[in-house]
């Protein structure tokens, strides 16, 4: 009977032990399978967490061991260990392996093909308007005036009725005006900033106000809705029309680098008497005639004279102590002379082939 029971425990025994060794036998055999099929240190370090990980089958089973009986543990024990061991080993192997391959292959693809050509670096630079602008409030600002900015969007009093555009001027149609509401709009011109600097300031007053102004036109090589003006106001004791054209001629010399030939010729404006047109001789076709200067030969960049004794008053200047000039010169005709362009809506197309063309003035 004691001989029977011995028989059969160790039956069970047997049994058990046999069912650890094909469980580990089946997992070698998957661990093998899953390992040939890494390809990176990512798939293989994965690998070794599903099998080695704490709540993986190598663990599982060294749980297991401990239902073993006492007799059948050491060697189930061994065998265990021995497949750890082994999955770990075959993972370090292959780790070195792969870290090999994955710098030779990071090596390759940073290799410099230095026969292929080389990639142009195009650096930012400033629009060829705002070169413009800054060339001229530089030549300005060394000639004494200081700057001062007034608002797109105005009122109709500061865009025409301050300076001498009565509500039904017929003046007020030299300009076509984009109105937001009946006596707010864009500005059609940078005059707008004569009457606040007065305001604000007595003389003697020395100043320029660039920027961009708004006029209700059609669309073309030579207008547009949109342009940029630089208005300029001298206000003091004594101010001539002397003054103002030997101002305006040393600016502009020192604008186009030359000595420049202008035209004044007699104008009307509202906000000035007397009032004239500044023309320079056309430096595009050099007097031979183009679309530029309408085959005249010269082209007008500015319109100008002695600010109106009105406006003084609207100002809050005493017209009788103190006169003065003003001129207000449209920056991008100057810019396509100097520049060589013969249509203003390149300025606005922002197409880098034309925008790259221009280094700084
Ligand atoms: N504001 C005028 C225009 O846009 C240009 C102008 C003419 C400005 C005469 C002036 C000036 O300062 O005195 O058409």
């Amino acid at each position: 009977m004691g001989i029977h029971r011995l028989t059969l425990l160790s039956l069970v025994w047997n049994l058990e032990t046999q069912a650890m060794q094909k469980s580990i036998e089946e997992l070698r055999a998957q661990f093998l399978q899953q390992l040939v099929q890494v390809k990176t240190s990512e798939n293989l370090e994965q690998i070794k967490v599903k099998f080695l990980g704490k709540k993986g089958p190598v663990q599982q089973l060294m749980q297991a061991l401990r239902d073993l009986d006492t007799h059948q543990r050491p060697l189930a024990g061994k065998q265990v260990n021995e497949l750890k061991e082994f999955i770990t080993m075959k993972c370090e192997c292959l780790e070195k392996e792969l870290i090999i391959y994955e710098e030779e292959e990071q090596l390759a693809d940073e290799t410099l093909d230095i026969t292929l050509s080389g990639r142009k670096n195009y650096s930012g630079r400033k629009h060829p308007l705002t070169q413009a602008m800054d060339a001229i409030i530089a030549i300005l600002s060394g000639l004494g005036f200081s700057v001062q900015y007034g608002p797109d969007i105005d009122t109709d009093y500061y865009n025409f009725e301050v300076l001498n555009f009565s509500t039904d001027h017929p003046a007020r149609d030299m300009q076509d005006t984009f109105y937001l509401s009946p006596h707010i709009l864009l500005r059609t011109h940078t005059s707008n900033v004569q009457a606040r600097v007065m305001e604000v300031n007595k003389p003697p007053i020395r100043i320029i106000a660039p920027g961009k102004v708004y006029r209700n036109e059609s669309i073309t090589a030579r207008s547009h809705v949109f342009f940029h003006q630089v208005e300029a106001v001298y206000i003091d004791k004594n101010v001539t029309f002397g003054d103002l054209f030997s101002t305006l001629d040393d600016f502009l010399s020192k604008l186009f680098k030359k000595e420049i030939v202008t035209r004044y010729r007699p104008s009307y404006f509202p906000f000035v008497e007397p009032g004239v047109e500044v023309d320079i001789s056309c430096l595009m076709c050099r007097k031979e005639g183009c679309p530029l200067c309408k085959y005249s030969g010269w082209v007008e960049v500015a319109g100008a004279g002695m600010i109106h004794p009105e406006v003084l008053r609207n100002g809050g200047i005493d017209a009788e102590q103190y006169t003065g000039f003003a001129w207000g010169i449209g920056v991008e005709r100057i810019v396509m002379m100097l520049r060589g362009v013969d249509d203003i809506r390149l300025f606005t197309e922002n197409d880098l082939r034309f925008l790259r063309q221009f280094t700084s003035l």
